[in-house]
């Protein structure tokens, strides 16, 4: 069953920063995710393992797309990208119950529950795809990521010291989060909610 049987798309949801179409990325958003991400801050993308704002790093991404390894959900405001959450999980590795979710917003709509309703929007998403467990990871001084995380159950397993270094040399802790979305999705079912997130 693929991602986009069991969770219908696009979806539309009213935010403070208006109306947010949600649908999934495909190789053929490459360069309009490349121009978004090159306008983030450096800063906000260091949770991420790779430079999206590379060009080689963007066709590694939309290759992933293409094999499946990766799920991505654009944010879209009149047609424009203005977020991106994503599900990264490895098949093969010892870890196949378990998905990481990235999520990035533009800085021209932060502040305006978008990313509080793509983090919604993607937790859902890993839910119906059957993830048993979620990671998140950011810098510690991302506290409107921490806070969303939070706010859906997520908690600290994790404080990596100066395990990221920026453009200037300078070192930065992550922390990382862990849901158990097994549980979650147990519980889900047993008050007969189900339906709720695979629609
Ligand atoms: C984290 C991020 C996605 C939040 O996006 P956003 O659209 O600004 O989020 P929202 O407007 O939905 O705000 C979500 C919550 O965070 C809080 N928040 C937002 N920015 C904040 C800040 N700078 N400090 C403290 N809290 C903040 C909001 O008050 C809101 O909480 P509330 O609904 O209880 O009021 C965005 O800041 C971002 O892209 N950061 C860089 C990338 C990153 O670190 N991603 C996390 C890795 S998964």
């Amino acid at each position: 069953m693929t991602q986009t049987e069991v969770r219908n798309y696009p979806r539309k949801v009213m935010t403070e920063g208006g109306e947010i179409e949600f649908r999934h990325m495909t190789p053929a958003d490459e360069a309009a995710v490349l121009a978004f991400a090159r306008k983030l801050p450096v800063h906000d993308l260091l949770f991420l393992p790779r430079n999206i704002s590379e060009p080689k790093v963007m066709s590694a991404w939309a290759k992933e797309l293409d094999r499946g390894t990766i799920v991505s959900l654009l944010a879209l405001k009149d047609g424009q990208v203005v977020g991106c959450g994503t599900i990264v999980r490895d098949a093969l590795s010892w870890s196949p119950h378990v998905g990481e979710i990235r999520m990035v917003i533009s800085q021209d709509v932060r502040g305006l529950g978008v990313g509080r309703a793509l983090s919604n929007e993607t937790f859902a998403l890993a839910l119906v795809i059957g993830l048993e467990k979620l990671v998140v990871q950011m810098t510690v001084d991302q506290t409107g990521a921490i806070a969303i995380f939070e706010g859906l159950g997520f908690k600290g397993e994790a404080l990596l010291r100066d395990h990221v270094r920026d453009m200037d040399g300078t070192t930065h802790d992550i922390v990382v989060l862990g849901h158990n979305v097994a549980q979650f999705r147990a519980q889900m079912e047993a008050y007969g909610l189900p339906e709720a997130v695979s629609t």
